[in-house]
Order: C-alpha cells, then sequence, then structure tokens
C-alpha cells in the first residue's frame, strides 16, 4: 500500500511494481515499475487520473479505501495503454456513477480494449477543461509518448502535469518525488530509449506546446514526480535534438572467435583513434542497453558471422530493432566474418531503410582474421572514426 501526499488534495495512489522483469514481453526492466495513479479531490468533484496495470488492481483498490473515497466522479484517462486503463472496470464496480474522460482515439481504444460501453464517457477536446469546483483541470493533447492517443492532464491551480507515459521512467521506488537527479535521467533516457525515440518528431512539438504551462511539478504514470520539471524536459530537449555524441556502438555475436577477434581489434582501434566505442556482445546484451546507446551514438557497425547463410539471426534482430526505433545515427555499417559465403550485408543493409544514414563500405573477412585483413580493418576504422567526429559529413 502506498498513498503519498503530493500537495494538498491531491495524492498518489498507484501501485509499486518491485517484481516486474519484463514490459510489452520486450522491454526488460531491471529495476521494476511503478503504475502511477492520481486522485485530485476539487471541493465539488473527486478525479482520478489513470489507473494500474490490472494485476495490481487490489493495491489501487485498497489506496482509495485508505483514503476513504467516497465518490469518484471522473477517470480521467490519458492514455489506452492497459498498463494506466486496465483497472478502469475495477474502478468503474466501485464507483458506478464515475465517468471515463478522454479524448475521441483512447475512447475508441477503450471501448476495444476493455469493451466499455459509449455511457460510460465523457468525450473532451484538446484544450478544453473540466471544473473539480476549486480545481481545474486542462487536457492538452500531446500524442505518441506513446500512442497516438496519448495526452497529458494538466491541473492549473497547483500547476501539476500529470504526463502519463511522457517523461516516465520505469523503477519501483517507495519515495513518491525524485531523490537522485542522476538516476532518474539516465531512467528515463532508457525508457525515452524504449519507445519514445521513434516519434522525436512529434515529441518535439508536444514540448513545445507545454512550454505555454508554467509547471511546478511533472507527474508521470512511471517512476518518481519530477520537482525540478526543467531536469526532465533539458534532458529530453537533448535526446531529441539532431546532436549525436563521437561514439561507435557494435552490437556483436561470435561463434567460433573470428568476429570477436575483429571487434577487439576494432575496438582497439577506435580506442586509439580518441573515439568512444562500446562493443555489446548480444549473448548477453538486453534490449533497454542498445536502446539507450542508440539514443545518441552517431556511429553503429553490426559484426556478425555467417550462419544459415546469413548474418546471425541475433544480430539480424538487433538490425531491425535499431531500425524500429529510427535513431538518429549518422553513419553504419557491416562487418562480417563468413566461411563460404552468403548475403549478410545486404540483408542488414536493407533492414536499416528508416535510418537516415551514411554506409561506410563494410568488411567482409573470410575465417579467422589475417594481417592483411586488420589492415583492412584499421582503414576501415579510420575512415568510420573520421565520419563519426564530423556528424557523418566527410
Ligand atoms: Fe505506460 Fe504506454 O503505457
Amino acid at each position: 500500500m502506498a498513498v503519498r501526499k503530493l500537495v494538498d488534495d491531491v495524492y498518489s495512489v498507484g501501485a509499486i511494481d518491485w517484481d516486474r522483469r519484463m514490459f510489452d514481453e520486450l522491454i526488460p526492466l531491471p529495476d521494476g515499475t511503478s503504475y502511477n495513479s492520481y486522485i485530485i479531490f476539487g471541493n465539488e468533484k473527486t478525479a482520478l487520473i489513470d489507473t494500474v496495470e490490472p494485476e495490481k488492481k487490489e493495491e489501487l483498490i485498497n489506496n482509495l479505501k485508505t483514503l476513504n473515497v467516497r465518490k469518484i466522479d471522473y477517470i480521467i484517462t490519458n492514455h489506452a495503454e492497459q498498463d494506466h486503463s486496465g483497472s478502469i472496470p475495477d474502478v468503474l464496480r466501485m464507483f458506478p456513477d464515475a465517468k471515463v474522460v478522454t479524448n475521441a482515439k483512447c475512447k475508441s481504444f477503450l471501448k476495444e480494449f476493455l469493451l466499455l460501453d459509449e455511457d460510460v464517457f465523457i468525450e473532451i477536446k484538446d484544450g478544453e477543461e473540466l471544473s473539480l469546483g476549486n480545481k481545474t483541470l486542462k487536457f492538452i493533447f500531446t500524442p505518441w509518448v506513446h500512442w497516438p492517443e496519448t495526452m497529458s492532464t494538466y491541473l492549473k491551480e497547483d500547476k501539476i502535469l500529470f504526463s502519463c507515459d511522457f517523461f516516465g521512467s520505469h523503477r519501483a521506488a517507495s519515495h513518491l518525488f525524485v531523490e537522485n537527479e542522476h538516476r532518474v535521467i539516465v531512467d528515463a533516457k532508457r525508457y525515452y530509449a524504449e519507445i519514445m525515440m521513434p516519434f522525436r518528431t512529434q515529441i518535439r512539438k508536444n514540448l513545445e506546446k507545454i512550454k505555454d504551462y508554467e509547471i511546478k511539478f511533472i507527474a508521470p504514470s512511471h517512476g518518481p514526480v519530477y520537482q525540478k520539471p526543467e531536469i526532465i524536459i533539458k534532458a529530453y530537449e537533448e535526446w531529441i535534438s539532431e546532436n549525436t555524441e563521437e561514439k561507435v556502438l557494435i552490437p556483436y555475436i561470435s561463434m567460433h572467435g573470428s568476429t570477436k577477434k575483429i571487434v577487439e581489434h576494432m575496438t582497439d582501434k577506435f580506442i586509439e583513434e580518441g573515439v568512444e566505442v562500446i562493443p555489446i556482445n548480444l549473448i548477453t546484451a538486453d534490449v533497454g542497453q542498445i536502446a539507450m546507446e542508440l539514443v545518441d551514438t552517431a556511429g553503429v557497425i553490426f559484426a556478425t558471422p555467417y550462419v544459415l547463410a546469413g548474418a546471425h539471426p541475433a544480430v539480424v534482430s538487433t538490425a531491425y530493432l535499431a531500425n524500429a526505433l529510427r535513431p538518429k545515427v549518422k553513419v553504419a555499417s557491416i562487418v562480417a566474418s563468413y566461411g563460404w559465403g552468403g548475403l549478410g550485408v545486404k540483408q542488414i543493409q536493407n533492414m536499416l531503410s528508416n535510418l537516415k544514414v551514411e554506409f561506410v563500405e563494410p568488411v567482409l573477412i573470410k575465417g579467422y582474421p589475417r594481417a592483411e585483413d586488420f589492415k583492412k580493418l584499421d582503414e576501415f576504422v579510420k575512415v568510420f572514426s573520421n565520419k563519426v567526429k564530423q556528424g557523418g559529413v566527410v
């Protein structure tokens, strides 16, 4: 049970999920997560902002009982994904007169996902306000953070932005507010990388939109509440900018040691060139780690052995992920070790069609690398480093 006061008449009543280790069966959660829900007591009406993952509904309901909540008039739904909307039916059973307040798109999703009837909804428009008496909610449509229907809700009198997934972070923690600024930015970067990165253009518009509001607290639906909103807004501005770091990510797999030798050699050479290099063995890497590095890396090199007449499936899967995440990478290439042939290079190159990158000529090495192969790799690293240092424009 975790009822925590945000300001007078505004409480956090969501659930802390200490044990969850995977989200969407894709994203590792090394530190668990939280599904934040907030209750706002106006002197006339009471509103609940978002609910929780259905598995944790008892926690939400117990928190409402702890606060002795006698009525909920509005269930404000910022986002239809079930980790925030999934307990709406349970809250409606407890408070049958409550109305689900959301936008048209979110409403259509909720009808499909939760089988809710039309008459439980109040549909609102972008910029519309809803009075709770002495408190006023204003709805700000912020699409694509994370889905197209996602919106934020601004509590005018207390200057709190309830931003749902926007600015969120995955971590189970007992404190309500940010206590460790460095850690929350790392957590939020991981979260941004995993689900927001493909929508940078939209996020830029959303950041512009919220600039019109004086914000004292950002209360997302995962992770702690920011009492200094500027730290996370500044971090987002950097992540969505076109700036990259002089860094090269090398996701790789090695079956019999040849690719590993190639990657180790390239790593040493990048260090000599003064370029940060991050070789990631895909056997032990998690998706979040790769996504996080893709947020600001200038270069990526996929290193793979050939197997089954193509690139290794783990490298193919990482290339697919990189393409789907649409990072601002500027330079890319492929280095492969083959036994008798295959089409791995073309296969990976074709998978990266979403990336606006300059491709450096790949290096293909037959078997274990020999002296002449190391020379080729040295030249490759030199060319790649120069492009990375100049942001991909050589
Ligand atoms: Fe936290 Fe997109 O749901």
